[in-house]
């Protein structure tokens, strides 16, 4: 086969490191319907804080004529017409939920029907977005097919490799991840597998069908957030217990086969969504998913209860609630990531709210302008800004830039520190899951 030139169709969290990694061996047209995103990117500035500049310098190509004149290189692009030279397309747009917790493929089926326009005999579509079994033969291949007036397994063919990053994880990057392959003829998978195989340090996984791919992994992000669930059920029984439920969790980690996991918010687009998509599908074929579900249920309640426990420790040392101001720290879904989309901390300062308490927010890492858009809420992220007397602080995500945090600086006395993740050692907080 001669070196493909590939596109990668949404640069965000998943496709740009995917779009770095090929760009180091292969011609990569990156395409993405968000502008303002390519151009950063073409300034090689990202922000998300995947690809550092200097990464991403190395492997940027200024035009679509730079590129197609050398064998490797990154163009982006969020024109449809500089695509149409790619004869391998890999499709990395979101898969969120909507408000009923839904599966809502709308970005799947636009970025499907944008490839439809471009697409040539022989071409092969690789999807990545996680997604419930069938969605990429049943719901994006039509739309390829509609669009192209192309046949599917006879002009072109599609397959399946799921990503496994997890952002802001610096030692766990993209070619460092085993990678679970698949294609919709046993040949397709096969190139699709070498395919991979050339920039995957950690190799790959041929699975045996797409159904297989798609499958293992959403069941990796349920199963993830089922074992949290249980943990953060467990650290319900264990306050009502006075138990430290960290305590516990280490004295049972030293079974050989006890498996570790710790209580928390579950947020993000991954975990905290993924398996409403196999749910979904599950109770369109009539199963009830009960285990999926009810954990679903049990993270989706931790919010709440970190405030009302916050609100308790505040009653025992006779802090008057109504009137009380709050400082959260942390509003990203995870430490150390400036990714505040489906962040479960609002769901902490929307119970704290309900309490007529004034909550402040801070956190460094995050976007003041996507906070207030996607929140509403003026977010600080500088510590001077700060106020300095808040009854009480919620340590709500363990970004690394909190561990020296001078609570006494910024609190009245009394005051109540609730360490979600426990993230400071145990005396050092009132409370923590
Ligand atoms: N972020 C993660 O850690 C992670 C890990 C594993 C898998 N996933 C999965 O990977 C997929 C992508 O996630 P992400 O975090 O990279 O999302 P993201 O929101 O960071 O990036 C998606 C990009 O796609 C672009 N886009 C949306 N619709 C488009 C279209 N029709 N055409 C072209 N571009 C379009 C957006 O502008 C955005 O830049 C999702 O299915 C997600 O569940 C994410």
């Amino acid at each position: 086969m001669n070196t493909p030139t590939i596109a990668i169709i949404g640069l965000g969290y998943v496709g740009l490191p995917l779009a770095v990694a090929f760009a180091k061996k292969y011609p990569v047209i990156g395409f993405d319907i968000n502008k303002n995103r390519i151009g950063q990117l073409q300034e090689a500035f990202d922000m998300t804080l995947e690809i550092e500049h200097t990464q991403l310098k190395s492997v940027n190509v200024s035009s679509l004529k730079e590129l197609e004149n050398a064998e490797k290189g990154l163009f982006s692009t969020a024109n449809l017409d500089d695509i149409s030279k790619a004869t391998i397309f890999i499709v990395t747009v979101p898969t969120p939920v909507d408000k009923n917790h839904k599966p809502d493929l709308t970005p799947l089926y636009k970025a499907s029907e944008t490839v439809s326009k471009v697409l040539k005999k022989g071409d092969i579509v690789i999807f990545e977005s996680t997604v419930y079994p069938g969605a990429t033969e049943d719901e994006c291949v039509p739309i390829l097919e509609k669009g192209s007036g192309l046949v599917f397994n006879k002009d072109f063919y599609a397959g399946y490799s799921p990503e496994r990053i997890n952002p802001g994880d610096k030692e766990h990057t993209v070619e460092k991840i085993l990678k679970v392959t698949s294609g919709s003829t046993p040949e397709i998978a096969e190139q699709i597998d070498q395919l991979y195989k050339n920039v995957i340090i950690a190799g790959t996984f041929k699975a045996s069908s797409i159904k297989v791919a798609e499958a293992a992994k959403v069941i990796e992000n349920s199963q993830r957030d089922i074992n949290i669930a249980f943990i953060n059920e467990l650290s319900k029984i264990f306050n009502l217990m006075d138990i430290d439920t960290n305590e516990v969790l280490e004295a049972a980690a030293t079974k050989w086969n006890f498996i570790n996991f710790s209580p928390g918010l579950v947020g993000g687009h991954c975990i905290g969504v993924d398996p409403y998509y196999l749910a979904d599908k599950a109770l369109e074929l009539g199963y009830n998913p009960e285990i999926i579900l009810s954990g679903r249920r049990l993270n989706d309640s931790m919010g709440p209860f970190v405030a009302r426990e916050t609100v308790k420790l505040m009653i025992k040392k006779d802090i008057p609630v109504k009137t009380s101001k709050i400082l959260v720290m942390g509003i990203t879904f995870k430490e150390d990531c400036p990714d505040i989309r489906n962040s479960r901390v609002i769901d902490v300062i929307n119970e704290l709210k309900s309490f007529d308490i004034q909550v402040a927010v801070f956190d460094p890492w995050a976007n003041k302008e996507e906070v207030k858009e996607e929140y509403g809420i003026a977010l600080f992220s500088d510590k001077n800004e700060l106020a300095n007397d808040y009854n009480a602080v919620i340590l709500a995500v363990s970004h690394k830039k909190f561990k020296n945090f001078e609570f006494n600086n910024y609190t009245s006395s009394p005051f109540v520190l609730y360490d979600v993740k426990g993230m400071l050692p145990k005396e050092a907080s009132d409370g923590r899951l």
